[in-house]
């Protein structure tokens, strides 16, 4: 033990340890705590490694005593509640069943009390806060050197008190006057649908080998078994969770046979989609909730490696490929697609992390019969024509530009799947990934071909950051370029984009942009301009969404076009693993809807000119 952490007026108090402490903390000798073992190996898992190999081992003997007594009493006081409920009135099977309900939620608090007090939980310096985090700050079991132990009968933080408020406000909040009993049943997609017909689907499927959810949930599984398991014998029936009814592409199940792994996720992924298509109710489209970044390495054509789809290597197969190649395979079409913007606060994770704002919902209806057959030329002009408009409406709709590459695949893939099969010109049938592949294709050409609509500087600029982003290189390199951009280094460093001196040229960073700008006032208005004076006053100084929207206002009909360089530029950053603009991008498209409604009122506000003379 290495300090005491106490509360004092202002914050906290790191005090060293008595030895009293030391010695309450290490007397505690836990019994009947479950006994069950980790799996050798996991996704996510680090801690196997390090020595603990039982889920126990996971917590201080203080903790572990905490969590045995609190499951027994828990236990205990189910008789208490069940009494008092009949004396209240209620009959011998509401009062059994209330009491169980009762016991559940206080089970579900305990499962909250695990995840915060074991030894991987870190404590929180950052900021004001300075306390003790959750283990599950995302869906792995890392290993963890330094920990925290709050006290669990406190009355702040993570303690049996907050744990029980917690879980009975979630509860409150999911039932709502109207609401009416739901009934669920845990049932594998991939192979007991007996019995089930005309279902409507709305499903968010496992990415590949992404989360370990059997292995995780066995964390809290074994705490809700002892505790509840006699409430609910069919659940529990087994120490662990089944594992082998999990879709997900885990070689350690299967010897480290990587293939293996990969078939099991494939044809359970198969057989759950077929069993959908004969069980769906025809009525209603099935819906796809899907949220998993396609590798940039995936993005690329390589013709010989895309033409005869024969066998791709683990490595490259993505989880968006599987699961398209399951849904089409199995005889779906995408009928439409929508990107659906995440919660603020998942956005406000994406804008630090680059992580992906949008899920992608896919509806499918069954592809008739008789679908028609398309070569790949067709296929690529088909996509040429009708995938311009589709992106410029996702474009519009401000889908965030981490995401777009991925939204794209929905209309691109509505093309794809409308056909029976079509043919490369081996004869073969074009397998998802040359598809994709060829969607990605498109999608650079498409947003390559928007930049004819800016002015020669941007032009001159785009290409420059393309291959310097904001660093310095050579002034004759400039300057040919600017030959070739019908422009010239001079221009360009009067329009306010460059930095020339000394032999060598570079891009003005947006914060060093001049903070008076106007771009009613500047003679040689560039897009370039307006996207990085928006930039500098939402992202880098951060003078908000009215001030943004200010600008943005000022910059009239060119507000659209600065949108679009946006995207560019994140596209062009993330090729070229510049995170920190790419964030930048990212997050300025992020605020553009509630810049542009503000500049729009801001506009409406605003006495035409006209009116003021009075004419
Ligand atoms: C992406 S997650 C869905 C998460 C969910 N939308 C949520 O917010 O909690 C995929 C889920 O599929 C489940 N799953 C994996 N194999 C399954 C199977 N054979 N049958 C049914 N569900 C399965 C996983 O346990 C996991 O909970």
């Amino acid at each position: 033990m290495v300090a005491i952490v106490v509360g004092v007026r202002d914050g906290r108090a790191y005090l060293s340890a008595t030895d009293g402490q030391v010695e309450a903390a290490e007397s505690a000798v836990p019994a009947r705590f479950p006994d069950s073992d980790l799996p050798e190996e996991a996704l996510g898992f680090r801690i196997q490694n390090y020595g603990i190999r039982k889920h126990w081992q996971m917590f201080t003997p203080r903790q572990l005593t905490a969590m045995v007594t609190l499951s027994d009493l828990v236990k205990a006081i189910r008789e208490d509640v069940r009494s008092d409920a009949a004396t209240a009135g209620l009959s011998g099977e509401e009062a059994e069943a209330y009491s169980a309900t009762a016991v559940t939620f206080l089970a579900l608090a305990l499962d909250r009390c695990a995840d915060s007090n074991n030894t991987l939980c870190r404590w929180d310096h950052r900021g004001k806060a300075e306390r003790v985090t959750n283990l599950f700050a995302r869906q792995a079991i890392p290993m963890v050197w330094d920990f925290a132990e709050a006290n669990i009968l406190g009355e702040r933080s993570v303690c049996w008190n907050s744990a029980v408020r917690i879980t009975a406000d979630a509860s409150e909040a999911s039932v709502t006057e109207s609401s009416r009993p739901g009934h669920a049943r845990q049932i594998d997609a991939a192979s007991a649908w007996d019995g089930l017909k005309g279902v409507l689907v709305s499903t968010d499927p496992p990415y590949y080998s992404n989360i370990g959810y059997a292995a995780l949930s066995d964390f809290f599984y074994v705490w809700l078994r002892r505790t509840i398991g006699d409430l609910y014998p069919d659940l529990f029936a087994t120490i662990l969770v089944p594992k082998e009814p999990e879709l997900v592409a885990a070689p350690e199940r299967f010897g480290g046979d990587k293939q293996e792994a990969k078939e099991h996720f494939e044809s359970g992924f198969r057989k759950a989609f077929a069993a959908l298509r004969e069980k769906m109710d025809p009525r209603f489209p099935l819906t796809v909730y899907y949220a998993f970044k396609q590798d940039d390495e995936e993005s690329d054509v390589d013709e010989s490696e895309t033409e005869g789809d024969n066998g791709p290597a683990i490595s490259r197969t993505t989880g968006w490929e599987t699961m398209l190649e399951a849904l089409i395979g199995t005889g779906f079409q995408i009928t439409a697609t929508w990107p659906v913007r995440a919660s603020q606060a998942w956005r406000m994770r994406a804008m630090g992390s680059n992580a992906l704002a949008s899920y992608i919902v896919l509806a499918c209806r069954p592809r008739p019969e008789k679908a028609p057959q398309a070569n790949r030329r067709s296929f690529v002009a088909e996509l040429k024509r009708d995938l311009p408009d589709a992106l410029r409406r996702l474009q519009q709709g401000n889908i965030a530009p981490v995401d777009f590459a991925q939204a794209a695949i929905g209309p691109g893939m509505a093309i794809y799947s409308r056909y029976g099969r079509i043919l490369e010109s081996s004869g073969k049938p074009m397998g998802v990934r040359t598809a994709l592949a060829l969607i990605n294709r498109t999608l650079t050409e498409v947003l390559s071909e928007q930049e004819d609509e800016f002015d020669a500087d941007t032009r001159w600029a785009i290409a420059w950051f393309e291959q310097n982003g904001f660093a310095e290189s050579d002034f004759g390199e400039a300057e040919l370029l600017s030959k070739a951009k019908v422009t010239s280094v001079a221009g360009l460093q009067q329009a306010g984009l460059v930095h020339s001196g000394g032999g060598k040229v570079r891009l003005l960073r947006p914060e060093e942009l001049t903070k008076d700008w106007d771009p009613t006032r500047d003679k040689r208005l560039t897009i370039w301009e307006v996207t990085h004076q928006l930039l500098r006053v939402y992202f880098h100084d951060k003078a908000g969404d009215l001030a943004t929207a200010d600008l943005l206002r000022k910059a009239g009909s060119r507000g659209d076009l600065a949108r679009d360089l946006a995207y560019r530029l994140f596209g062009l950053s993330e090729k070229k693993n510049r995170s920190q603009e790419a964030q930048a991008y990212n997050a300025l498209a992020l605020g553009w809807p509630e810049i542009s409604r503000l500049a729009r009122d801001g506009a409406k506000r605003e006495v035409p000119e006209a009116e003021l003379f009075g004419q």
